[in-house]
Parts: C-alpha cells; sequence; structure tokens
C-alpha cells in the first residue's frame, strides 16, 4: 500500500517497513509508520468518504497491511460522537460532546489499536502475540488474536478488574496473573519473549497499534465535518490514542484535508498515577516513572509510558494541559455522565469540546 517506511519518533532513523520490528535499533524509543500521503490523498479524498465501510478500515489509504486478506476485523471504528447537551449544561460547556468508545467490538476503544497491530503480525509472519494489561488492551488483543487464528499470551496485574480476566479467558487466550503492575508485566514479557516466540505487542513497542488508535483523530474530522474540535480530553495511561490522534492531525494536514489549526490537546489522569501530569508541570520532556501507582481506573495505571515525549510534545505544541483527578471524582463522573446522558462509561473516558456550531 502506501507505507514507505517506519521513523524513529526521536531520533529520525529510519527502518525498513516489511519486517516485525519493536523499536528504535539506535535509540530503543518508539517507531512510527510513515506513508507516500501524495500517493494516498490521490484516492483518499473527503469526497470519496461517503461510499466507505462505516468501520476504521474506511481510511484504508492511511493504513498497514499491503494485502486485504490479512485485515483482521470485528467492526471496529466509525463509533458515534455523541452531542452530550445535558451534561454541557451542568458543567458549563456549551458544545460537549462524547466519543462513544464503548461501542467498538470488545467495548473499548483498544479494539483500533489492535485491528491494526494483530493484521500487521499475522501479514508479517508473527504466531505468537504477547502483551501486559491492567485494563481493556488485554481483551482487544485476545479477540483478535483468536480472530486471526493466532495464539496470545496475555500478563495482566494480579488485581486487574476481573471481567477483563475473563474476557480473555474465553476468547482462547493463555493469562498470567502477576503481583506488580503492568510495567513488571511488560518486563516479564522482555525478559521471555525471544526464548518462547512471542511478538510482543505492548503500547508503542510495536508500530501498529498507534495506526488503529489514529484513526479516532479522522473520525473527528469526518464526523465534525472537516473542522476539529477546540479541545479534546483525553483519559492517559500509555498514551496511544492521544499520540494517534495528533498523527493524524499531521497527515490530514499533508493532504491538504485540514489547515493548522488543532485542537489544545488534554490529558487526564489519576491523582494516585499522574506522570505525564508532573512532568508536564515540572516542564520535562521525559516523564519519571510514578511511585506507588495506585487507582481504579486500572487502564489508566501506567506509572512510566514509553511515549511521554511524544504526548508532553502534542500537550505543549497544542497549548494543550494536563491535569489529575482523584478515584472518587472518577467515580462520581461516570454516574454523572450516565444520569445525564445514558452513556454507562468507565472511570476512563473521551470528552470533546467544540465552541463553533456545527452541522453535527
Ligand atoms: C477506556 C480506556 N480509556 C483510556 C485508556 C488509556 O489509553 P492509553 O493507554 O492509550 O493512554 C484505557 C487503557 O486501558 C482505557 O481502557
Ligand atoms: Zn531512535
Amino acid at each position: 500500500m502506501n507505507v514507505t517506511h517506519l521513523e524513529c519518533a526521536l531520533c529520525g532513523l529510519k527502518h525498513e517497513a516489511r519486517r516485525l520490528l519493536n523499536l528504535c535499533r539506535e535509540c530503543g524509543k518508539p517507531l512510527l509508520v510513515r506513508y507516500d500521503l501524495d500517493r494516498a490523498r490521490q484516492t483518499l479524498t473527503r469526497e470519496s468518504m461517503a461510499g466507505r465501510r462505516s468501520d476504521l478500515w474506511r481510511y484504508r489509504e492511511v493504513l498497514p497491511v499491503d494485502n486485504d486478506e490479512n485485515i483482521v476485523s470485528l467492526g471496529e471504528g466509525w463509533t458515534p460522537l455523541l452531542r452530550a447537551r445535558r451534561l454541557g449544561e451542568r458543567i458549563g460547556i456549551r458544545k460537549l460532546y462524547i466519543k462513544d468508545e464503548s461501542q467498538n467490538p470488545t467495548q473499548s476503544f483498544k479494539a483500533r489499536g489492535m485491528t491494526t497491530a494483530v493484521s500487521m503480525a499475522k501479514e508479517l509472519g508473527a504466531t505468537k502475540l504477547a502483551v501486559p494489561s491492567a485494563g481493556n488492551a488485554a481483551g482487544a488483543l485476545a479477540a483478535y488474536a483468536a480472530r486471526a487464528g493466532l495464539e496470545c499470551f496475555i500478563f495482566m496485574p494480579r488485581d486487574t478488574p476481573r471481567a477483563n480476566v475473563v474476557e480473555c479467558e474465553q476468547t482462547g487466550a493463555h493469562v498470567t496473573l502477576m503481583d506488580g503492575l503492568i510495567t513488571d508485566c511488560g518486563a516479564e514479557i522482555g525478559r521471555r519473549k525471544d526464548a518462547e516466540g512471542w511478538f510482543d505487542v505492548s503500547t508503542l513497542k510495536e508500530p501498529y497499534r498507534v495506526e488503529g488508535k489514529k484513526t479516532l483523530g479522522y473520525e473527528l474530522a469526518e464526523q465534525f465535518d472537516w473542522e476539529l474540535p477546540d479541545v479534546i480530553i483525553y483519559p492517559t495511561g500509555g498514551g496511544t490514542g492521544l499520540i494517534g490522534m495528533w498523527k493524524a492531525f499531521a497527515e490530514m494536514q499533508d493532504m491538504g484535508w485540514i489547515g493548522t489549526k488543532r485542537p489544545r490537546m488534554v490529558t487526564v489522569q489519576a491523582s494516585g498515577c499522574a506522570p505525564i501530569v508532573r512532568a508536564f508541570e515540572e516542564r520535562k520532556r521525559f516523564a519519571d516513572e510514578f511511585p506507588n501507582a495506585a487507582t481504579t481506573a486500572s487502564g489508566l495505571r501506567v506509572p512510566k509510558a514509553i511515549g511521554d515525549f511524544l504526548i508532553l510534545d502534542a500537550l505543549r505544541e497544542s497549548g494543550g494541559a494536563a491535569e489529575s483527578v482523584t478515584d472518587e471524582e472518577l467515580i462520581a463522573a461516570t454516574s454523572e455522565i450516565g444520569a445525564a446522558e445514558g452513556v454507562f462509561c468507565a472511570p476512563e473516558g473521551l470528552i470533546v469540546e467544540k465552541s463553533k456550531q456545527t452541522s453535527v
């Protein structure tokens, strides 16, 4: 398709695209997929969108995977963008929207990342996939691996919510519960993967999850009639969705779909695990590991994110912000959103603010 190469997000070193790769071989930072966007834009036009499939593969020209037969799909993406009038009135925001990602397969936006990661793993010949997860990523990987006929090995902190564990077991994954945090689970995979023949699909430790997540950015643009919102509030763990949206905006600008205006990107983290908020406040480009990380929003319990500098760069370049909230506030917000809008959300959640009238 239109992929030209992989590029290190920190040092810029180019890597070959058609190989199973994890991190930059020079500096150990994430690799991002680069496309021939001049070629992509010839068929991927705003006008061409109307007749396309109603999942994230509608943006086919800016997604990896060479051969359509390798696409592993459960109907992910193209989720509703709900106007949240009542909630907006209550909190004093005139145009508030919720991107309802619970309508994805496996009920979270992790499906977006896994459709692309698993499709690419299959295309490039991986047979065993491994991931550390404290929340929804594991269930998504288990489902997509099952769909692809690949073996799946999942490492979760022992106190991961039971529903997340059961979901993985029921979709045929090998689940190991470990004492410790997601970082300990990731380290265990790192130690064993070569001997076991596992391909590590940890967030941003392989280049393709972020490609699926970036479709959130394409969808927001399309659903808002090609005018991006003023503010995007993103509950941040590893940060893949935020990094992905930021990448999507740059690609859309290169293709002439949008101008230079960007939403202010806002990270929200739980106060018991807020490494990005702390680094933002301390004006650091890289975040220190957050000690004794603890929060009931288990998907946000990521004490050290390998894409920290990409999140922080996007927050700063966009004139955004980083805020932490207590678990009590998170839980109160889920029932407030539920009662005001009928959306039964996790203590993690995506909200968008628009100041101008849109046709949506
Ligand atoms: C519902 C939900 N929102 C947000 C996040 C955080 O996502 P990321 O790790 O991409 O920052 C997670 C992670 O598990 C999640 O499950
Ligand atoms: Zn590098």
